[in-house]
């Protein structure tokens, strides 16, 4: 079959396609419908079956592959290699799963995991599952009130975390960033289990804080059965940012979910039983969720788990991995490509990379420098791919699982994978754009293909008013990025229509940021961008209008101010959300109507033409802005 018959059928005849794609995972109880589209928006995939992700994730492999290895854990922080094999991964989810349990834990409850990249994470997110319990994984880097914004969202009966994560050979302690989010959030989490690596010795509060080894040691027995769930039964929420300041949490199903990742394991990724996928990604990312975790084991491959940098020791270290277990198929972001680029080329030559078949890339867009380079260096095909947090997988990509010849375009993602009927609509009419080479917003018409978001948890409204809402009398699925598609059909994603910024693949929102500089007590007033940054895709700068001018008068003042304010938002949000310069201005540049002209302070910074400015209240503001770039 050629990619446009695959295609063709998932769009005429999405019945008989799902249908057979469902059969790629076990059903506990067959579904009575593929697609309950009754209420649109929503859309309940394969509705009527009963399953469970953990069961078609780990138990199922068991059987034929007691002793194949399901995780390999690899840190280049602690020297620390581990492995564990299906029948000794299917062990330890009971353990911790009957840990969860003894704490009250039921079909429905949340637990909320904040994890360095250890595969006692993966655990506690299968056993999770397992019970039909619903995961939210915070990723690692985010501090205290990221964290207890989301703890208030989810609401948890456990958190799970460490004492610990390393990063560049630095500690970075968790559980008092646990512990100062926990005394901020309003929701009372009852019980936190703490998983101690010895990195850094954390006390436990009496009655809620738990020794997760010495909880383990007492279940070493533990038999825990999967819990089968309706296949519209949430498997986990994760947040993600959008315009406004607080963060939506997606939820995803269960049926659907294993569905589309089983499916693309074959279709997109060329992932076969036994073989080995190595994804640099981190399990608070959706990558991490979807090719960390269940992807490689619903397929019944060999994960890596890899807790390090990319360039620690030295710039070869993932190439001596993919080398030493084998790997056949690798996924990263681009931002990791061009640290690497910056490194010794030798490095990527040192390696025997014959078991690599692909190096798949996602999360940003693929500039075609790095990615000609990359091909060039380790001579494997280099195929980009777009997707979302709400997708769960990808949007656009190639489908070298069926068409091992479709080829790359350099520059784009590639075609609309199974079941995604994307559009390319007028930002201001949301009418079709037929046309090749025509820029419009990249819609999906619904319903979502199975795997995507079934809502914004708790928030049903703000589901349909954030993704479906965008044109008035077309209830379509809004990404809120710019493309444009060729003559071939072949996409291009040219960045985001909203406030949503992309640093190194991650994705931040400016209100966020804005919100974590403006509680710090110097500022009036505050604008945040995104500015193109040559190795991570996009960085954060801020633009602060302080109460006092006498503060930023000098230089030794606006370097300390500066430095202050970026501390702040390193409590607040994590260092991953640090801007990367915070300027200071007297006056921020609006239109009349009091609204920021982001864009052209965007224009500024990257020393573009800030375009057509008549609404603008004071055209000394922008003048302004580039003396204070400039300085
Ligand atoms: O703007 C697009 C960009 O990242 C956004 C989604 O980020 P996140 O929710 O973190 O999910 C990442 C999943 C891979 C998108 O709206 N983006 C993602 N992939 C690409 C991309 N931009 C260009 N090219 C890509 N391949």
């Amino acid at each position: 079959m050629d990619y446009d018959a695959l295609y063709r059928r998932s769009i005429d005849e999405p019945e008989a396609f799902w249908r057979e794609q469902a059969a790629r995972i076990d059903w506990h109880q067959p579904f009575e419908q593929v697609c309950d589209h009754s209420q649109p928006p929503f859309a309940r995939w394969f509705a009527g079956g009963l399953t469970n992700l953990c069961h078609n994730a780990v138990d199922r492999h068991v059987p034929q592959r007691p002793d194949q290895p399901a995780l390999v854990y690899i840190s280049t922080e602690t020297g620390q290699e581990r492995s564990l094999s299906y029948g000794q991964l299917y062990v330890e989810v009971q353990r911790t799963a009957a840990i969860l349990q003894a704490m009250g834990v039921r079909k429905g409850d949340r637990v909320l995991i904040y994890m360095p990249m250890i595969p006692e994470a993966v655990v506690a997110m299968l056993a999770t599952v397992r019970l039909g319990a619903i995961h939210s994984v915070v990723f690692g880097g985010f501090a205290s009130h990221a964290l207890a914004s989301r703890i208030d969202d989810a609401q948890p009966t456990v958190v799970f975390t460490a004492d610990a994560g390393s990063r560049g050979g630095k500690v970075i302690a968790y559980k008092p960033l646990l512990d100062e989010a926990l005394k901020q959030a309003q929701h009372a989490v009852p019980h936190v289990v703490v998983v101690d690596r010895g990195l850094a010795p954390a006390p436990l509060q009496a009655g809620r804080d738990h020794d997760f080894h010495t909880l383990r040691r007492e279940v070493m027995d533990a038999q825990v059965p999967c819990e089968w769930v309706a296949s519209e039964h949430p498997s986990y929420t994760l947040y993600t940012s959008g315009t406004t300041g607080k963060p939506k949490g997606v939820q995803r199903d269960t049926g659907g979910y294993a569905v589309a990742l089983a499916m693309s394991m074959d279709l997109i990724y060329c992932g076969q039983p036994g073989e080995t996928f190595f994804c640099t990604s981190d399990i608070g990312w959706v990558v991490g969720h979807s090719y960390i975790v269940y992807g490689p084991l619903l397929a019944g491959m060999t994960t890596i788990v890899y807790e390090g940098l990319p360039v620690r020791p030295d710039a070869a270290v993932w190439w001596s991995i993919v080398e030493r277990h084998r790997a056949n198929v690798m996924f990263s972001a681009p931002t990791a490509i061009r640290v690497l680029k910056k490194q010794d080329p030798d490095c990527l030559k040192r390696h025997d990379l014959s078991s690599l078949k692909h190096l798949f890339l996602a999360g940003e867009p693929l500039d075609e420098p790095t990615a000609r380079w990359i091909g060039e260096a380790i001579g494997k095909p280099i195929i980009d791919n777009y997707w979302q947090t709400e997708t769960g997988w990808p949007i656009l990509s190639l489908a070298r699982g069926v068409d091992p010849h479709q080829a790359p375009r350099l520059g784009s993602p590639g075609v609309p994978m199974p079941g995604y009927k994307v559009t390319l609509r007028d930002d201001q009419t949301g009418e079709p754009l037929t046309g090749a080479n025509q820029k419009g917003v990249l819609t999906i018409d619904g319903p979502l293909p199975p795997g995507c978001l079934q809502t914004v948890w708790g928030d049903d409204r703000r589901f349909v008013q954030t993704y479906w809402s965008t044109f008035p009398n077309q209830p379509v699925y809004n990404t809120f990025d710019w493309g444009i598609r060729d003559e071939d059909g072949y996409y291009f994603i040219l960045g985001r229509t909203d406030d949503v910024i992309n640093v190194a693949g991650h994705r931040l929102g400016t209100r966020e940021i804005e919100e974590a500089v403006s509680s710090h007590p110097a500022v009036a007033e505050v604008a945040v961008v995104g500015v193109a940054d040559e190795v991570k895709g996009q960085v954060a700068r801020a633009f602060v209008v302080v109460k006092d001018p006498q503060r930023v008068a000098d230089d030794a003042g606006r370097a300390a101010l500066e430095a202050e304010i970026m501390r702040t938002v390193d409590g607040q949000l994590g260092a991953v959300a640090r801007p990367a310069r915070v300027h200071f201005v007297n006056v921020l540049p609006k239109t009349r109507s009091g609204k920021l002209l982001r864009r052209a302070i965007q224009a500024v910074c990257e020393g573009r033409a800030t375009g057509d400015l008549t609404t603008i209240e004071d055209p000394a503001a922008l003048q302004q802005l580039q003396e204070a770039v400039a300085r």
